[in-house]
């Protein structure tokens, strides 16, 4: 059967699935390699409810929602202007990109992408930019299939641990 995907803007009603998503997967991605800490402190600053109705009513992020068989799968938060983590110019960030375990590989990360890619033509700007842990091979790999390459990297404080993101960048 044909997998419906829908890719929209997200509202104030997606920020309960939102969060939920943002929660699990960042635990199913990097609990392993965290202290139980770590993992607590950095989630319970960024994957509230409150802070996601927060940074969705800023004027300089978008969120983007997957929906699969009408059901929320994956979302994306992308930054403009001074909303961007670093100093990019004018650029567009993906701050964020989570697929739910269970709609991993059906897709859905690469049409994330493209939407991102559409946007950020809408709006004149010719470079898209984001930062990914340097162990973080599958979202590596993902991303240089999505045809970004490496081209810095910089500090992210995870809890208390501070370590290496990779950033990379991809011209359109
Ligand atoms: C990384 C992630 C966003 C990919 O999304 P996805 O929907 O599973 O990816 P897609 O199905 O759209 O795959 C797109 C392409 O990337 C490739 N790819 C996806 N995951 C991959 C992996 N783990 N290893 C190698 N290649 C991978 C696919 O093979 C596909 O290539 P193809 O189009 O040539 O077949 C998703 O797995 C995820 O949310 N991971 C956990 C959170 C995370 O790490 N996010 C990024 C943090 S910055």
């Amino acid at each position: 059967m044909e997998k419906r995907i829908e890719i929209r803007r997200a509202t104030e009603n997606d920020i309960a699935p939102i969060a939920a998503i943002g929660r699990q997967t960042f635990e199913e991605t990097f609990s392993d390699t965290n202290t139980e800490e770590d993992m607590r402190k950095y989630i319970s600053e960024n994957f509230t409810e409150e802070k996601i109705a927060k940074e969705i009513s800023g004027s300089e992020s978008i969120f983007l929602i997957a929906l699969h068989d009408g059901t929320a799968a994956a979302y994306m938060k992308l930054n403009t202007g001074s909303a961007q983590t670093e100093k990019q110019g004018d650029a567009l960030e993906i701050q964020r990109l989570y697929v739910a375990a269970s709609k991993k590989g059906m897709g859905i990360g690469r049409r994330m992408i493209a939407s991102a890619e559409e946007i950020a033509r809408v709006r004149g700007l010719c470079r898209i930019w984001l930062g990914v842990w340097e162990h973080n091979e599958p979202a590596l790999a993902f991303y240089k299939k999505c045809g970004f390459r490496v081209f810095s990297s910089h500090d992210f404080v995870l809890g208390t641990d501070r370590q290496t993101d990779m950033l990379m960048e991809k011209n359109i």
